[in-house]
Formats: structure tokens, sequence, C-alpha cells
């Protein structure tokens, strides 16, 4: 419709929305359905944190703030940054946003100009390559297979810099793989990135926090700090604090990149909700001990699905190291058919097939650019991963 902005057309709809849709719709005609597609944790938002939001509202913490945060939280943010990073950080370095997903919205429209060149591993979240569109700039990836752990390697990353290259994107643990970059392997990628001083790191922490074993999780500013003066480190609240709904994210860096994202916010969204801001403060400064239980209950039901996917003839599951979702591939079972001839022609039929046939909700591979895989999110209940992983593996099994 030409009524539309153009720049529309640059832009994908979500290819997730098809899958989603069918989910609810089957759920709303009485079957019963297992949704393994949330990327949030089934657990509420901490007791202390939920109290100083609700001391926020009775306390008249309900006017605008500043655009970019109210003086208290960036304090909290540099503390956490300093804490847990080793990372120096002054308040005007900090910015606050309406989720991790408006503070990277508003650092690529603050930096990128047509014919700039963003690049990404793949698969990626899904986000990353259409917020790189609407800002105007051009998503090149980088493709981490299967056989690297879903890790691109130093070479790779060499040869996708350009003179036009203005951000590195990275993020790990990663959604949607689970994989998490050692500190040997940041290493690795942070001193390519030393050789091209015009590349600037855009870094996505936002599963910091969700990190298994004896995973060490670290951030390029920290491993490299040759580069703090061309790193954006975002974080946010919503993953471990199981916060997803307040829509609270941040980010530090040079100053006057944290100047330009916060023209953009003022003339956008103004702060984000001040209730959740004061939430978000006690999320930062209380206490974390609810985060080793939590991580423990995730990795054992981490354990528990890539031990029945790998049981599986025709997928393979790597161990990831964080975040909360498994990628398996399915490319033994691309090829085959259903018991109701279904062909499982890609990631996109079999999740289809899947739901239709087993109620069991997936996010196909091709939605974050690679095939043929799908996800899970096993941020769900022991049980009902239990039933989802049995019928997967009956689903699989049926297929010939
Ligand atoms: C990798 C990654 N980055 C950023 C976000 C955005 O998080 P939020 O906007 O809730 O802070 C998400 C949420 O799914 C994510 O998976």
């Amino acid at each position: 419709m030409s009524f539309l902005s153009k720049t529309l057309d640059r832009v994908k709809p979500s290819p997730t929305i098809a899958v989603s849709n069918l989910a609810m719709e089957l759920k709303a005609q009485g079957r019963d359905i297992i949704s393994l597609g949330a990327g949030e944790p089934d657990f509420d938002t901490p007791e202390h944190i939920r109290a100083a939001g609700i001391a926020a509202i009775n306390a008249g913490k309900t006017r605008y703030t500043a655009v970019d945060g109210i003086p208290e939280l960036k304090q909290a943010i540099c503390a956490k940054f300093k804490r847990d990073n080793g990372l120096d950080y002054a308040p005007g370095q900090v910015s606050v946003g309406t989720g991790g997903k408006q503070v990277l919205y508003n650092a690529l429209m603050a930096t990128l100009n047509p014919g700039d060149e963003v690049v990404i591993p793949a698969p990626y979240w899904v986000s990353y390559p259409d917020m790189v569109l609407l800002a105007g700039g051009t998503p090149v990836f980088i493709e981490a297979t299967l056989e690297n752990a879903f890790k691109i390697t130093p070479d790779q990353l060499e040869a996708a810099i350009t003179p036009a290259t203005k951000w590195f994107l990275f993020n790990s643990p990663s959604n949607p793989t689970g994989a998490g970059y050692s500190r040997d392997e940041l290493k690795a990628l942070t001193d390519v990135l030393m050789r091209h001083p015009h590349v600037w790191v855009l870094t996505d922490d936002m599963y910091e926090h969700l990190a298994y074993d004896d995973f060490k999780f670290c951030t390029p500013a920290q491993v490299e700090p040759g580069l703090y003066d061309r790193t954006l480190t975002v974080n946010g609240v919503s993953k471990a604090y199981a916060m997803t709904g307040w829509r609270i994210g941040y980010a530090a860096g040079p100053k006057p990149l944290i100047d330009a994202m916060r023209k953009i916010q003022s003339q956008s969204t103004s702060n984000p909700c001040t209730i959740s801001q004061w939430a978000a403060v006690e999320a930062l400064n209380g206490t974390h001990d609810f985060i080793a239980p939590n991580n423990a209950m995730f990795a054992r039901r981490r354990d528990l699905v890539v031990k029945a996917l790998n049981a599986i003839d025709g997928v393979t599951c790597p161990v990831p190291e964080g975040a909360f979702y498994v990628y398996p591939s399915i490319a033994g079972l691309i090829g085959k058919t259903t018991p109701a001839g279904t062909l499982i022609a890609d990631d996109e039929t079999f999740a289809r097939a899947l739901l239709e046939d087993t109620g069991v909700a997936v996010v196909f591979g091709a939605a974050f650019g690679l095939s043929p895989n799908f996800r899970i999110s096993y941020a769900t209940s022991d049980t009902a991963l239990a039933e989802a992983c049995d019928r997967i593996q009956r689903f699989c099994a049926a297929l010939a």
C-alpha cells in the first residue's frame, strides 16, 4: 500500500508468527499444546523486586523521569559493571531504555547510515537483522556452524569485515543456541577487532547470569580493554531476574554515543516506566541469592532435553553453555515423510508438522538464520519438558 513507508519494504514480517498463530488456533480448538517457544523464565519476579515496585507506586514515584534513567538506577548499573565485569563507567556513560530491545534499536538508529554494514553471527536473535534494516544499514552474516558448537572463528570474522563495517554485533550466551564464548575464544575475536579500528562492538550480554557448569561469562571490553572506547555493552534485567514485562534494559559506552541515543529516546518514548526503574534498582543492588538455585534448575532441564534429543536418530544437539535454549540440528530428518504423508522438506515444515501432529510448539531455525534446526526454550516445567521430549521422540521415530 503506497500510504505506508518504503522503509517497511526492507523488513520481513516475523517468520515465527505463522507457527505461534497456528499454536493459538489449535489451543482454541481444545488441543493439548505444549509451547516451548517462549523466550522468558517460567517463574515470577523475585519477591523483593516486586516489593520495590509496589513501594515506588506507594511513594508516588509515578511521574516522568530523566529521559534515559533515574540517577539511582544509573549508579546501580555502574556498580554492576564494576562488580560483575570489572568495567568502569560513569553515570553519564549509561543509558536506560524500555528493554534491551529499545537500547539496541537506539544504538543502531543513532549510528547507521545507508551502506553501513553490521556483522552478525548466525544463528542470531530474530530482531537484529530487521533492526539494522530499519535503521538503514546492511546486515552481513557469518555462519556459526554446528561443527564449531555454534561459535564463529576469528578467520570468519576477519573475512566478514570490510571498510563499510560499522558494528560487530556479539551475543554470548546466545539466543537461539545457548552457545557461550570462553575468555580465550572471545580474546581470539577481539584480537581481530583490534586490527580494525573503524569497527565498533555492540555486545548483547542479556544472558550473562544464565551460565552453567564451569562456564565463566566474559564481555568484549573486559577481555580486551583496548576496545573500551568503541564498545557499547548492552544488558538488562529481563532474563535473569524474570522481569521481561517490566521492560528495563541498559547500556554503557562512550558518552557521545550515549548522548545520541538519548536524543532518539527523547523524541520517541522518553523515560522507561518509572516504577520499573525503581524495581530494577532493587534487582541490581539487592540479593542475587536466587540466581544459583535457578541456574541449577535450568542446567538440569537443559541436560534432560539435550539427552532426549540426542537419543533421536537424525537429530544432533550440542550442550550449550548458557541461556535457556537448545538448537538441535535435524539434518538427518530432512527428506523424510510423516505417517500422514507430509514431506519434511525443511525446518519450517518440521515445526508445523510437529505442532499439528503432537501439539508441541517450537520455533524453526530459518527464523534465526541457520537451518535445518529448531529452537526449544527449556524455561518451562520439568513435567511439560519430559512430555514434550517424549512426543518429539515419537514423532521423529515415526518418520520414514
Ligand atoms: C539476545 C536478546 N537480546 C535482547 C533481548 C531483549 O530483551 P528485553 O527487551 O526484554 O530487555 C532478548 C529477548 O528475547 C534477547 O533474547
